[in-house]
């Protein structure tokens, strides 16, 4: 195929149009801001998409429509920019000075101090209130999961983020008022062609679409693959590692689609968090609270289900569901197409089922099946923003005696990979579903596994947590939780 090729990365910073022609492929969107365009509101806390310090808003076309999302520009990549419109804080005060509704409310209410935090913060807001005008505190505290202030406290910046519409009226916003114009500008810079700067380690290519992504790996299956780089960007960020030549794909439409098909979902590798939270939680609201607690929103965002599939870490949260849900990998190498069970993507660690130059398009998830209980637990030092110490999946049907049918039990943060605990499923199939068998079979696990010990978690905590989330499940699974929960409510009065 002779993909018709442009040598330039184009893309709106604010109000301008940006042509790029010798860009590297791990230069940052915060080095570019900061040290190349001297846009300095946007600030370097962590550079690991932390702290949310270097939060600015982009938006892409999505299905022709225009979204803009905050996203951490310390570990977003320029060249991933092609067809975007970035927005920093520069651009929210009028050019009068009048400051825009969210800084407004932030002076207001007293929410910030040393203010190295703020423009961070005001990004992360000014996100939220576009579409969600009047968000109440969970909302608020879901978008700023992501940021981080050592100093004012939160109280402030809720308050702050209560009174925006007070202060301001979103439907005259200029991201707003000139959506339509900014959106034509994005859809003219589309002109269906590969993307192709530098030579050498040093060369980034954006295929022009699926297919060409799919030719271009099978030519060239040495090249780093980056989605959301909320994975790579720390491998450039914090481990100075080469990764060129680097391919990206999170502009690639066909691997954003989400399908409900008759026996189960199907999620684009390419599928944000964000973009598959409505139809995850509708079918699998088990999901909810672990979904809600990955990353902050700038790395749900960003972030994507292939990628933290295809990434293979053990901790990882999505690979214990997705193992007990007996979900599929579907891969593509130029036009050959396999699947996978997930748990068998899963080899060693750092290794993957994936052939070079193959890459994982799709994710397929099966529905319930009636009778089936599902649960899925995340278990991490903070609640929010923090990687899993254990996360534990389950998925366990009973027959009509009241036995255990069917057992898929899998973990992460337990073994070198996402694993399945054999022993303890076995332990528990055949057996009645009742407390006596919970407490045999939870023995089973230092069968299962014989996990490490880091900075997250000993190994012997991380044996506990797994018995006890069994024991979790069973409870939640039989009522049991409520039950105890309400008799220890009448105890302590
Ligand atoms: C602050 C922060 C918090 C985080 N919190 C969590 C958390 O709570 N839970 C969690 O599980 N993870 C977390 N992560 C890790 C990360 O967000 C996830 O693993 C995410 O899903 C990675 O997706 P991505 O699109 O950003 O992948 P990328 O970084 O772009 O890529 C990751 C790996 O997958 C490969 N890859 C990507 N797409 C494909 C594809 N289609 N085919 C083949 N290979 C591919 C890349 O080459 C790379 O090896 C966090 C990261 C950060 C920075
Ligand atoms: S600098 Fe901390 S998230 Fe980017
Ligand atoms: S105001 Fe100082 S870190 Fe937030």
């Amino acid at each position: 195929m002779n993909t018709p090729i442009r040598n330039s990365i184009r893309f709106l910073l604010n109000d301008k149009l940006i042509e790029l022609a010798d860009i590297s492929p791990t230069e940052t969107l915060l080095d570019f801001l900061r040290l190349e365009r001297r846009l300095r509101g946007t600030k370097e806390g962590c550079a690991e998409g932390d702290c949310g310090a270097c939060t600015v808003l982009v938006g892409r076309l999505s299905d022709s429509q225009l979204k803009y999302e905050s996203v951490n520009a310390c570990i977003r990549f320029v060249g991933s920019l092609d067809g975007c419109h970035v927005v920093t804080v520069e651009a929210l005060a009028a050019r009068d000075g009048t400051l825009h509704p969210v800084q407004r409310a932030m002076v207001d209410t007293h929410a910030s101090q040393c203010g190295f935090c703020t423009p961070g913060f005001v990004m992360s807001l000014y996100g939220l209130w576009m579409q969600n005008p009047h968000p109440d505190v969970r909302e608020i505290e879901k978008a700023l999961q992501g940021n981080l202030c050592r100093c004012t406290g939160y109280a402030a910046i809720i308050r702050a983020a209560e009174s925006i519409s007070a202060v301001g009226d979103v439907n005259k916003d200029p991201l707003v008022t000139e959506r339509a114009r900014v959106r034509e500008q994005l859809l003219s810079l589309k002109d269906g062609r590969r993307v192709e700067v530098g030579a050498g380690k040093q060369r980034l290519v954006l295929p022009a679409d699926l297919d060409d992504f799919a030719e271009f790996m099978d030519a060239n299956p040495g090249s780093t693959i980056v989605a959301g780089s909320t994975d790579v960007g720390l491998w450039v960020t914090k481990f100075m590692r080469e990764i060129g030549p680097v391919v990206f794909i999170s502009h690639l439409d066909e691997l954003r689609g989400m399908t409900e098909e008759q026996d189960g979902l199907r999620f684009g590798a390419g599928v944000s968090y964000t973009d598959a939270y409505p139809l995850v939680i509708q079918h699998f609201p088990q999901l909810t609270e672990l979904w809600n607690r990955i990353g902050g929103e700038q790395v749900r965002n960003m972030g994507t289900i292939g990628g933290n599939v295809a990434n293979g870490s053990p901790i990882g949260d999505t690979p214990p569901l997705l193992i007990a849900l007996g979900a599929t990998v579907l891969l593509r190498k130029g036009n050959v197409r396999r699947s996978v069970p997930i748990e068998n993507f899963f080899i060693e660690y750092g290794k993957q089922d994936r052939l070079p130059g193959e890459f994982v398009e799709a994710i397929r998830i099966p529905y319930l099946k009636p009778g089936e209980q599902f649960g899925v637990y995340k278990i991490s030092k903070r609640l929010d923003e923090d990687i899993s110490s254990v996360c534990g999946g389950f998925k366990i049907s009973l027959d009509a005696h009241g036995k255990v049918d069917t057992a898929i039990i899998a973990f992460g943060g337990m073994a070198g990979t996402p694993k399945r605990a054999g022993s303890v499923e076995q332990a528990l199939i055949g057996s009645s579903w009742t407390e006596e068998t919970i407490d045999h079979a939870v023995s089973q696990f230092a069968t299962d596994f014989t996990p490490l010990t880091d900075w997250r978690a000993s190994a012997d905590y991380r044996l506990l947590t797994a018995q006890n989330l069994l024991r979790r499940f069973y409870l939640e699974s039989t009522g049991e939780t409520n039950v105890r929960l309400n008799r220890y409510a009448a105890a302590v009065g």
